[in-house]
């Protein structure tokens, strides 16, 4: 009899993560209904969005609440299929959960997605590159910011999974590309591997003096991650009608508050800020997951994982995300 191992939050945590924040049940798979399918857990995609669903703020999707399923995108195998087209040991991607068995549906940018068959790519890219995170940067880079070679393109968390993607696809259009991570071994390899023009390190004191030495014809496109002084500093480098796609602010999801911004430099330079969000990117998905996957096949595209094991992990490898010790994409593997 198949047990289903269930991680539910038990109560909002404050700061860092752990495993006490939760429960662990064992339970009986969910049982499956007409047009889903039944599918195992193999590997859980740990974004920093999970840190901010655990929290009761405004946001995007609504709060995990208390006694629910932790929510995650994960990669999993089809066990059992009510759903045409789908059978069993097809692999899909959804909003698995932290768990070993989920019942899936389409519906949503994130229902429910088939993995490409074919492409010869190992499952896990399918998490990162060729998955939630290439698409995001797909549809910052080309999509909201409509990058091409007379641009100048900033890049914050510059070496993580959608940061890493951004700055490749920049580059592949033909911009001159700029990546911002912490340390100097990051910002090393931001330039050695990745292929960015230039690499800085945030945690350096002297970061607005790298950006200005960087970037002496200013910035175009601010393909933002981080937020606060980090964003701050990028913006106060940006040209007259620059754009800025805003993919998130990893710098505020594990604190209460929300950021405090001034606007007047937009408004002086003014730039053309919009947010953007995974969840709208439904039909541009399976164009963008085609270019990645040639990309990446090609060698234009370079990425790497990080990978932890055991669902029970889970909480403390999102602590990861937010102390910078992953490079690339961050999974945790389930079964
Ligand atoms: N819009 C969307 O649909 C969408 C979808 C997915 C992700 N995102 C956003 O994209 C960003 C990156 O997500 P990801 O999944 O690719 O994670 P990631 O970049 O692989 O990992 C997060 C990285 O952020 C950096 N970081 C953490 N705290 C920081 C801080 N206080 N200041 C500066 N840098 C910090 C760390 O790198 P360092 O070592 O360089 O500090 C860490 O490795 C996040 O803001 C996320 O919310 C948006």
């Amino acid at each position: 009899m198949a047990v289903n191992r269930q991680l539910k939050l038990a109560h909002r945590p404050e700061g860092r993560v752990s495993l006490s924040d939760f429960t662990l049940e064992e339970n009986a798979p969910p049982s499956l209904v007409d047009g889903a399918v039944l599918a195992r857990t193999r590997l859980l995609s740990v974004d920093p969005t999970n840190r901010v669903w655990m929290k009761d703020v405004p946001q995007y999707m609504p709060p995990v609440a208390i006694g629910e399923v932790m929510r995650s995108g994960g990669l999993a195998e089809v066990v059992e299929s009510r759903l045409a087209g789908y059978a069993p040991g097809d692999l899909v991607f959804g909003m698995t959960g932290w768990q070993d068995y989920s019942v899936l549906r389409p519906g949503g940018a994130l229902g429910l997605m088939r993995i490409p068959s074919g492409l010869e790519l190992e499952p896990e890219k399918f998490l990162g590159v060729c998955g939630p995170n290439g698409v995001t940067a797909w549809a910052g880079i080309i999509d909201v910011a409509s990058v091409s070679e007379k641009d100048t393109v900033l890049v914050t968390a510059a070496a993580g999974a959608v940061g890493s993607a951004a700055g490749q696809i920049a580059k592949i259009r033909g911009a001159r590309v700029i990546g911002i991570a912490g340390g100097p071994g990051k910002a090393r390899k931001l330039v050695e591997e990745f292929g960015f023009d230039a690499g800085l390190d945030y945690r350096a004191p002297d970061l607005v003096a790298q950006l200005k030495a960087a970037t002496p014809k200013g910035v175009d496109v601010l393909f933002e991650n981080v937020g606060g002084k980090i964003m701050e500093a990028a913006i106060s480098r940006m040209n007259p009608l620059g754009r800025v796609a805003l993919s998130g602010m990893i710098s505020i999801y594990n604190g209460e508050a929300g950021t405090r911004y001034d606007w007047a430099p937009i408004m002086a330079r003014r730039l053309k800020v919009q947010g953007f969000n995974l969840i709208d990117c439904g039909e541009l998905w399976p164009r963008a997951v085609r270019d990645l996957a040639s990309w990446v096949k090609s060698g234009l595209i370079r990425a790497e994982e990080t990978i932890v094991d055991g669902l029970e992990k889970a909480p403390e490898a999102l602590n990861m995300l937010f102390d910078g010790a992953n490079v690339g994409k961050l999974i945790v593997r389930v079964s």
